[in-house]
């Protein structure tokens, strides 16, 4: 059973199996997500382990198959944004058949934390649907982010507050700010605690977010709503239009 939640004209959420939602949807303009990753991360009730995915055909199959359906929403030269977890890195040409490129999203001050961390940024995997490829606020050249990651960390007292791997939002304002257009409708199939939600309100985007678990989806909503209900001072800013020039000098310094 499909639950549906409008939170505004502009933000609805389903709770439900983004492969049974995303058929009963009208249109997205940019997919900005962060599925599970199969690496065996323990949420509520679905099965992260690689074995899990073999009846699907694999990771790869099981996470194309749902994201195909979420491209065959949006319009040509759609961005569609993907994290990735770099243990995986090997594999992310058997299991992604698109032109990807991998956007940086770098943690801040891995080297000085008392727990020590193997890899000091997380890959996001960006390509665009087919056709022109669209718009971007002008730092497009720019292909990494360094977020605060220490707050979302997934220690015990943030398990408890709610979801196990939250984003650090800063990380999903500056994707959603740079390559979704003003006005657009940003899909998240795997909306978990509703941070991409949270990015698209905050800078003035539409929102469509699909969570499979009942609590998960709870905290998105009132995550959301709350974040709704908040003066907006980032939507009025307007969007640069123009692309950065990159300056070379002529000796290629
Ligand atoms: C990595 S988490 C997303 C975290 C999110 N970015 C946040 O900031 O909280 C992936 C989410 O996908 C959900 N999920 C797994 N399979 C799903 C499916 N078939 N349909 C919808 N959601 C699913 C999981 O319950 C989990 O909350």
């Amino acid at each position: 059973m499909i639950k549906t939640e409008h939170l505004s004209d502009s933000v609805t959420l389903y709770l439900g199996d983004c492969r049974d939602v995303l058929p009963t949807l009208a249109r997205a303009d940019a997919i900005v997500t962060d599925p599970p990753f199969c690496v065996g991360f323990k949420y509520a009730s679905h099965d992260d382990r690689p074995e899990a995915y073999e009846a699907h055909g694999g990771y790869g199959a099981w996470l194309m198959d749902r994201l195909e359906r979420a491209e065959r929403l949006c319009g040509p030269g759609a961005p569609v944004f993907v994290w990735q977890a770099a243990p995986n890195f090997r594999r992310f040409h058997e299991w992604f058949p698109r032109d990807w490129r991998v956007f940086c999203a770098a943690k801040n001050f891995v080297q000085m934390r008392p727990t020590p961390m193997q890899w000091c940024f997380d890959p996001i995997l960006v390509w665009w649907t087919p056709g022109e490829k669209g718009w971007s606020a002008g730092t497009a050249t720019r292909d990494f982010h360094i977020a605060n990651t220490a707050p979302v960390i997934a220690t015990p007292e943030n398990i408890e507050k709610g979801h196990p791997c939250p984003r650090p939002l800063d990380q999903v304002v500056h994707i959603v700010e740079q390559w979704c257009k003003p006005g657009a409708v940003i899909l998240d199939p795997f909306m978990g605690s509703g941070t991409t939600g949270l990015a698209a309100v905050k800078m003035g985007r539409g929102f469509v977010g699909i969570e499979s678990e009942p609590k998960y989806f709870d905290i998105a909503a009132r995550r959301i709503t709350d974040e709704l209900a908040r003066p907006n001072l980032f939507a009025a800013r307007p969007a640069r239009a123009e692309p950065l020039e990159l300056q070379f000098d002529a000796t290629g310094s």
